[in-house]
């Protein structure tokens, strides 16, 4: 499948859950919540002008705005239905652009901050989209991120493997593996979220209703029967990690 195409792909399923995804969405709530902590711990001057990659219905974008009333806002997401609601939630004072954040060289540089809170997991090329957003930074700008690290969904990958099946489920990097642009300085912290659902099928129902179903490149889904076997395999309580990590690059 084409870039463009898993991209349309991944942009369709979100634009289809924009009305839902915030009643679902409680792990995102919390992590936006957590990146805006890191954000705003950072010391003075406030950031004038802010981009924000893959903003969905507006968490982080929220939080921004109330941080730094005074700030530029551009908020930027790969589906327009996403976006709508973003301005829905935040009104008519930002300025809002369909944008793929893999490929923002279409936006002006010098943004002081720009940040993204889960959005860049679905980059096909984690290093060039960071190094590209780098590039829109203003002088002592930081990029500030979060993303998922290599732990994610391991029992549901150990539940694959235990039957010998082939995951769907991405794979995301270590902490020490992020590809970081070069000659910029960086940090990266991590943390573990242990989230509950009523047993594997809730599971698979949650992300298909966030619109983070679209599997790994090239993965052939399973026939009906070998997904009953997983199902059945998962059919009590079950917890799923999530393997947070938060990045920096200071420019
Ligand atoms: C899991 S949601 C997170 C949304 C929001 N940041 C939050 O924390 O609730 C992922 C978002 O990233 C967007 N997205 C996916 N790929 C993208 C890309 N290449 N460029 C920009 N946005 C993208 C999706 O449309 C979706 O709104």
């Amino acid at each position: 499948m084409s870039e463009q195409r898993r991209k349309e792909r991944i942009a369709g399923a979100f634009s289809a859950s924009a009305g839902a995804y915030d009643a679902v969405a409680d792990v995102q709530w919390m992590v936006s919540d957590r990146l805006a902590q890191r954000i705003a711990a950072a010391p003075p001057p406030a950031p004038a002008r802010i981009l924000e990659i893959g903003c969905g219905t507006g968490f982080l974008s929220a939080r921004l705005k109330e941080l730094y009333p005074e700030a530029q806002l551009t908020l930027t997401d790969i589906s327009a239905s996403m976006l709508e609601r973003c301005r829905t939630r935040l009104g008519d004072g930002p300025l809002y652009r369909v944008l793929d954040g893999e490929r923002p060289e279409e936006l002006e540089g010098g943004f002081d901050l720009i940040a993204s809170s889960l959005a860049v997991q679905w980059f096909v090329d984690l290093g060039d989209g960071l190094a590209r957003l780098s590039r829109l930074l203003a002088p002592n700008g930081r990029l500030v991120f979060a993303t998922l690290g290599a732990k994610t969904f391991r029992e549901w990958r150990q539940a694959h493997a235990a039957l010998k099946l082939d995951c769907g489920t991405p794979t995301y990097p270590a902490p020490e593996e992020l590809p970081w642009p070069p000659g910029l300085s960086h940090a990266v912290a991590d943390e573990l979220l242990l989230h509950p659902y009523a047993d594997g099928a809730d599971f698979v129902r949650s992300l298909k209703a966030l619109g983070a179903g679209e599997p790994a490149p090239g993965h052939q889904p399973l026939s009906p029967g070998a997904f009953r076997r997983l199902l059945a395999s998962l059919s009590g309580e079950f917890s799923a990690t999530y393997h947070l990590l938060y990045g920096e690059i200071r420019a």
